[in-house]
């Protein structure tokens, strides 16, 4: 593996990438990180507030452009990128699938030819390339399926699983061909601090804050398996230091459930916060809790997502017996994290649903 002390993180003002920058640089004093981020809809600088700039140093730049990638390599004597910069909602896939082959084919190529290019001159440098995917490449499982292994067979069957593994492939061709030290790691669904209000969890928390209503996509029976994202951040970092070149590693919580728990669950919380604290009620007013009414009330089931995956749950065992790895949050713990991060940090969120979120947002459930 090679020196990790300057490391270029693509998508590190967005969810999962700015909750990496955070873990690694409390986690090692002796690591810097360039990051890159292209500052898309859900990518925001303030994800990234507070974190020490001498340490961490954001260049506003797009990861097609494969000279400043180089160029960011070269300076800066980065032998190790890690990989997040994507289009990752699969509902703005569908509506919008361009910006998708855009970014998570083309941007990913553009990295692989600039890590090429610069590690792979002459005899060549130490170095890795992390690539950071999803579990929906392997498509959807039915109810009696064993969990997605490493060696399944891909079948996306959304633009954004099928962008997503198309640059899955193109990082093994760059590892078979060119020789390029790569690792993937295939991960589950994410919840946390500074996700975006577009996923499942956050919507739902704050429509129940707002007291509008749930939508629920179909029967609201789809699994998903649902992780903490410092767990992933975890994982990644296992998979950077133990990970054997050339391999993948599927990352996953155990945490299978269906959508209307996940829903059930928070809607709970949030009726739980609001009467242990009563400075709620004058916070969110609109809130069917402020009036200690239950927010399940807002659940509305709407039309499905189409191609809707149903189910998807990872094997972790791989991820076990080659890195070590294991989640530490339960999902009671997270969820718990996560409902109080929301609460505590009402001027974030009120500051990324800015306009253009909020018009396509207000578009797409006014046509569903
Ligand atoms: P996100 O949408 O929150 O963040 C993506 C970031 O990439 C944003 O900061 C955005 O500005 C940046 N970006 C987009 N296009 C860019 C470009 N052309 N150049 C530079 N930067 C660009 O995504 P996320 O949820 O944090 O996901 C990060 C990665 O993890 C993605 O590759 C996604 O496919 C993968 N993943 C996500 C989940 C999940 O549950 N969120 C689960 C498994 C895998
Ligand atoms: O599995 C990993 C993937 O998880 C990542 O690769 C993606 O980047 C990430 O967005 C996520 O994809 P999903 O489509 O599973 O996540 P989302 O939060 O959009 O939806 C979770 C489930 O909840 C899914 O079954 C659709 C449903 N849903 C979602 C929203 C936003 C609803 O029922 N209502 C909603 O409003």
């Amino acid at each position: 593996m090679s020196d990790p002390r300057t490391i270029l993180v693509t998508g590190g003002a967005g969810f999962i990438g700015a909750n990496f920058v955070r873990q690694r640089l409390a986690a090692d004093a002796n690591e810097s990180i360039v990051v890159l981020d292209a500052l898309t809809y859900a990518g925001n600088r303030t994800n990234l507030a507070g974190v020490d700039p001498e340490r961490c140093i954001f260049v506003h730049g797009d990861i097609r452009d494969t000279a400043l990638v180089e160029r960011l390599l070269r300076e800066h004597a980065i032998r190790t990128i890690v990989h997040f910069a994507a289009e990752s909602h699969v509902d703005r896939s569908i509506t919008g699938p361009d910006a998708f082959i855009d970014t998570n084919v083309n941007g990913t190529h553009s990295l692989l030819k600039a890590a090429r290019t610069v590690w792979l001159a002459g005899t060549g440098v130490p170095h890795r390339f992390h690539h950071v995917s999803t579990d929906e490449v392997y498509g959807s499982l039915g109810p009696n399926d064993p969990p997605f292994a490493e060696n399944n067979q891909y079948q996306p069957n959304s633009p954004y699983s099928a962008s997503k593994a198309a640059s899955d492939h193109l990082v093994r061709a760059y590892h078979h061909t060119f020789h390029l030290e790569v690792t993937t790691t295939n991960c589950s669904n994410n919840y946390g601090p500074f996700q975006f209000p577009e996923k499942l969890i956050p919507l739902m928390l704050l429509h129940c804050l707002h007291g509008k209503p749930l939508p629920i996509y179909g029967d609201g029976m789809n699994v998903r398996d649902w992780l903490h994202v410092d767990d992933h951040c975890r994982g990644i970092t296992l998979a950077l230091d133990k990970g054997r070149p050339g391999e993948v590693y599927n990352i996953g919580g155990e945490n299978e459930r269906p959508n209307l728990e996940i829903v059930q669950r928070i809607t709970a919380s949030i009726d739980a916060a609001f009467a242990a604290d009563p400075s709620l009620a004058a916070r969110f007013p609109t809130s069917p809790a402020a009036n200690g009414n239950p927010c399940w009330s807002l659940v509305t089931y709407v039309k499905d997502r189409p191609g809707h995956d149903r189910r998807y749950a990872i094997d972790p065992r791989k991820a076990q017996s080659e890195l070590g790895y294991r989640p530490h949050e339960t999902f009671e713990t997270g969820l718990a994290k996560t409902v109080a991060w929301y609460l505590a940090n009402e001027r974030w969120w009120r500051a990324v649903m800015d306009g253009s979120y909020r018009q396509w947002i207000e578009h797409n459930y006014a046509t569903r």
